[in-house]
């Protein structure tokens, strides 16, 4: 990526913006505890002439700038960091121990705020602009953009189209990745107790055996994507714990199982619901035991406007031409809470690369951290969003 496509404004601002992103990544907060990391995103936001309100989702924080009668765009970034030990020994590394900014939040935060310099400095726009710092996005305490929809984000701050944007290892430093329709999965988790009757080892016949009917549930749920979800549909059922027993010599009473259920339609997502808790239900009472089934549904399906994704990809291949844009994108089972704010109204998640060389450790891992050079990319990639977008 040559230096010629990063916009002056933004190339200005991207050496303070890179040292803020550091600053931010060594001091992580999570979900709602976002304080200090609002604080450096309000002082640089109130500098630049934003009109600022607090409180929505406890720690959100939305600015807005409006240059005359137009349109209305929603640019977010997420701000939270996760309960990770960080183990990058980078001079920026984490200073808190057992969290971290794994996901590269960090990244977004600056990458906005960069775009926000140059908005502020040029207005190249006819409308109004408004910047989304949402807390927790990874989900830990609840969902901030939930909460920030609960608190009337889009009845106080209407918008016509609304973006987001993740960075993505393993994707050329800077390549920008578009996809219409379903992109990110729907993630629900689901704890089956299963009540049985406890005994002695001895005497399995005087007892009803709760780890025999988990493991047979977990064979049974496997024929859920096999044999109900349909062939060309994507749907994830996995059994990431099994809670029982104590002894080598005692049957216990109960078992406990953790699920977690990906898919990428509204209608599979209801199926997978259906089947699980009948296979649950059906395959205790077949045993003699009882199965019940708490299902929590998490983030929904995140599903990109066609139009509007169509649009923002256009816009970067007018700036970066084709090598510039990810080529064959397909969705992922990975879930995202800006699919709550596309419910409402319509826009595009896209990704940004972070690297396939250095910069290609995955997120949620000790060992990544958000690539700089993606900054006044990302940043430069906004403001020519809002130029085109707000004409
Ligand atoms: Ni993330």
């Amino acid at each position: 990526m040559s230096h010629s496509t990063v916009l002056p404004g933004v190339q200005e601002i991207t050496a303070s913006m890179i040292k803020l992103r550091h600053d931010i990544h060594a001091h992580p907060e999570l979900g709602f505890e976002e304080f200090e990391t609002r604080a450096r995103v309000m002082a640089c936001l109130r500098e630049w002439g934003y009109e600022i309100h607090e409180g929505l989702g406890e720690t959100g924080v939305v600015a807005s700038l409006r240059n005359g009668k137009g349109r209305t765009i929603g640019l977010r970034a997420d701000m939270d960091a996760l309960p990770i030990k960080e183990s990058t020994g980078l001079a920026w590394a984490s200073r808190i121990e057992g969290k971290m900014h794994a996901c590269g939040h960090d990244g977004h935060t600056a990458i906005l705020l960069a775009a926000a310099y140059d908005l502020a400095q040029r207005k190249p726009f006819q409308g109004t602009v408004h910047l989304f710092f949402q807390p927790a996005e990874e989900g830990h305490g609840g969902s901030g953009a939930k909460r920030m929809l609960e608190d009337g984000l889009f009845r106080l701050f209407p918008c016509d189209a609304i973006f987001a944007m993740h960075n993505m290892p393993g994707i050329p430093t800077g390549k920008l990745g578009f996809l219409a329709g379903p992109f990110m999965a729907s993630v629900d988790n689901a704890t089956i107790r299963i009540q049985a009757t406890g005994g002695h080892g001895a005497m399995p016949h005087k007892a009803i055996d709760p780890i025999v009917v988990c493991a047979s549930l977990v064979m049974a749920l496997q024929s859920v994507v096999s044999r109900n979800v349909p062939p060309l549909e994507t749907a994830v059922v996995s059994v990431g714990a099994i809670l029982a027993g104590d002894a080598n010599n005692v049957i216990p009473q109960s078992a406990e199982m953790r699920l977690s259920i990906r898919s990428l339609n509204p209608e599979v997502r209801q199926l997978l619901q259906q089947r699980i808790t009948a296979l649950a239900e059906m395959q205790a009472a077949s045993f003699g035991a009882r199965a019940e089934v708490s299902y929590e549904l998490g983030y929904p399906v995140l599903v990109n406007d066609k139009e509007l994704t169509h649009f923002a990809k256009q816009v970067a291949r007018d700036w970066l031409g084709d090598e510039g844009i990810v080529q064959n994108l397909q969705p992922f089972t990975g879930s995202e809470d800006f699919a709550y704010w596309l419910q409402q109204v319509p826009g595009c998640y896209l990704l940004i690369g972070n690297g396939d060389g250095e910069g290609g450790c995955m997120v949620h891992n000790p060992g990544y951290d958000f690539n700089d050079q993606a900054l006044p990319i990302g940043a430069s990639y906004w403001v020519k969003l809002v130029e085109s977008y707000l004409v």
